[in-house]
């Protein structure tokens, strides 16, 4: 444990390696680490990690994320990773699983077994030990133990905040009725509710097999904006944080083209409903903490439209729980 701690905490850059809904909590983890313990982080689509030439230099450290720890792409770029020198931590669900077992340390997430195909309780329990660890090499590094407290105090609030926005699930079904025809989305956010808007679109790829893209929200303007017309419902995450300014600027954008607007906002913000076509809250949380609250409609989302297509949202066609090829 001595040593974990030692190497985390003289830690100089972290690389996330992981596949799918895995990759995109990496991509949060990217921003926490970078925001809480300032330290260089980047993310790596496991399956592209050992075909590059991988620099990892002395002090990197690896995290490698994965639900079922048995993902052969991950598995292949931790063996990469482990070639070159670098410790690799584990982040899994499944205890016993060939990652658990190959990686040099980790955290299992203890989130019961996921059952459905799509994962959805692996990814917010992959953000939550992704923000606990960054708070932890944050605290000796950048983070008071004022701000320290109060994040974990925000923490603790988070499960009450998720059962708030299951209870408004009729809402989400009835939006989800209105949009079950439409044969593409765009999802938008910015910053770490950027990796919230790919999952969003995931999410409803994998289990309603309708076309869905997820973009920063700023580069909107560099090419989505020319799909936008009646029949592109656009997803928009904007909560309160720094960037929620621009993303109104964004929904505007959309809306002055004639595009359907659904926007997850913060509770309270009866502004943005003047600007939307449809709005689902969220509880206010620390900023830092949003993508545990503003993944959960989106999964519902896809969760409705897919059952209102008549899909099998357990088992979808062509995908399987966990990919063992590479
Ligand atoms: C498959 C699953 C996805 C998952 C990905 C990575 O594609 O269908 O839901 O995100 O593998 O799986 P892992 O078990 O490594 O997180």
């Amino acid at each position: 444990m001595a040593a974990v701690n030692t190497t985390l905490q003289n830690a100089k850059r972290v690389i996330f390696l992981g596949c799918g809904t895995s990759w995109h909590a990496g991509l949060v983890g990217e921003y926490l680490f970078e925001e809480l313990a300032g330290i260089p982080s980047e993310v790596e689509y496991a399956s592209e990690f050992r075909y590059r030439s991988p620099i990892i230099e002395p002090g990197t450290v690896v995290f490698a994320i994965s639900q079922s720890g048995e993902t052969a792409d991950t598995l292949a770029a931790i063996r990469e990773a482990r070639r070159h020198g670098a410790p690799v931590f584990g982040i899994c669900n499944v205890v016993g699983s060939s990652i658990a077992r190959e990686t040099d340390a980790g955290v299992f997430l203890h989130a019961g077994p996921e059952i459905g195909v799509a994962s959805t309780k692996a990814f917010t329990s992959q953000i939550t030990v992704l923000f606990m660890l960054a708070l932890k090499m944050g605290r000796s590094r950048r983070v008071g133990a004022g701000r320290g407290r109060e994040l974990v105090m925000a923490l603790r609030d988070i499960p009450q905040k998720i059962a708030r926005i299951l209870a408004s699930r009729e809402r989400i079904e009835t939006i989800a009725h209105r949009y079950k025809d439409s044969q593409n989305f765009l999802y938008l956010g910015r910053g770490l509710n950027f990796p919230v808007a790919l999952e969003g679109a995931l999410k409803l790829k994998e289990i309603s097999y309708v076309h869905a893209e997820g973009y920063p929200a700023a580069e909107m303007k560099h090419g989505p904006i020319a799909l936008i017309d009646r029949d592109m419902p656009v997803v928009f995450i904007a909560t309160h944080d720094g960037t929620y300014e621009k993303v109104l600027s964004n929904i505007e954008e959309v809306r002055a083209r004639g595009g359907q607007v659904i926007v997850i906002a913060t509770e309270g913000d009866t502004e943005i409903a003047k600007k939307a076509t449809e709005v689902l809250y969220v509880p206010e949380t620390d900023p830092l903490l949003t993508p545990l609250l503003t993944v959960i409609p989106l999964q519902l989302l896809s969760y409705y439209i897919a059952l209102h297509r008549g899909c099998d949202v357990d088992q979808p066609r062509n995908l399987a729980k966990s990919v063992t090829v590479e």
